[in-house]
């Protein structure tokens, strides 16, 4: 099997950190991105028995840091870019404050379309590379049932809007992408009562992503492979 290149943000925990330690594992390389590298020490015990992982500093928020990034890594290329930092504010009926939505939107929403923008010249160099969002079932219109959480949820399903615009923009370039829910799972996010771990999750999804083809780019799965309605 040829070596695959792997790029992941918010890799220092939960989520980001199983999917740098199973593409690792499984050899590929990866390029492991995080808010602050020096504060970042699992995922530094991680690189020092990997020499596959490389760690890079990147905050989600800053469009021009990401921009920069991918000029720093102009010449690589890039099979599977995982978009999965993320950020889950409270915000009840009546308790949401607009800075942290505004913020929340920035992370869990733009991310995702500034980094197909700026690593379009690595990806298409992949020339069948995949884009994969990570989304939330929170997001889901239909699946709604138990209301609040207005900033998550509005900044996933916006988020899902963006991949689908993505999938049929970036199909041309043979590039799919997909929106993928994780399960909900025991990380700092997920919190204890989560029903999966991570090493769960990650396997799951890394075989969703692994079969993903051109008709499933732009749609919304879950680690098992079911489709979420939208
Ligand atoms: N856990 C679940 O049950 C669940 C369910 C559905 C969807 N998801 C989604 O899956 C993804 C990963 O979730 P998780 O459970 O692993 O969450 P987590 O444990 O809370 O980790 C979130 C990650 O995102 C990073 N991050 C947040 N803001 C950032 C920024 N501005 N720049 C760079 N990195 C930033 C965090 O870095 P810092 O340590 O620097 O904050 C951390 O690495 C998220 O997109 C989440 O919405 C999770």
């Amino acid at each position: 099997m040829t070596t695959q290149t792997i790029l992941i943000t918010g890799a220092n925990r939960g989520i980001g950190l199983e999917y740098v330690k199973q593409y690792a594992e499984s050899g590929q390389q990866v390029y492991a991105t995080v808010r602050d590298p020096a504060k970042a020490t699992a995922l530094q015990q991680l690189a020092a028995k990997h020499t596959n992982i490389q760690v890079l500093a990147l905050d989600v928020s800053d469009v021009s840091a990401i921009r920069d990034l991918a000029g720093q890594l102009s010449a690589l290329t890039i099979d599977i870019l995982i978009s999965n930092a993320g950020t889950y504010p409270d915000s009840a009926f009546g308790k949401t404050d607009p800075q942290a939505w505004l913020h929340a939107f920035q992370v869990n929403t733009l991310t995702t379309y500034y980094l197909a923008e700026a690593f379009l010249p690595q990806l298409r160099r992949a020339n069948q590379a995949k884009l994969i969002a990570m989304t939330s079932k929170m997001g889901s219109i239909e699946d709604n049932g138990s209301g609040g959480e207005y900033i998550y949820r509005s900044s996933k399903t916006a988020l899902n809007m963006v991949v689908k615009s993505l999938a049929l923009d970036l199909r041309e370039f043979n590039i799919k992408v997909a929106a993928l829910h994780p399960g909900w799972v025991r990380t700092d996010m997920g919190g204890p009562n989560g029903l999966i771990d991570t090493g769960t999750s990650v396997r799951g999804l890394r075989l969703v992503i692994e079969g993903l083809n051109s008709a499933q780019s732009g749609e919304f799965i879950a680690y098992d492979g079911k489709r979420i309605p939208w």
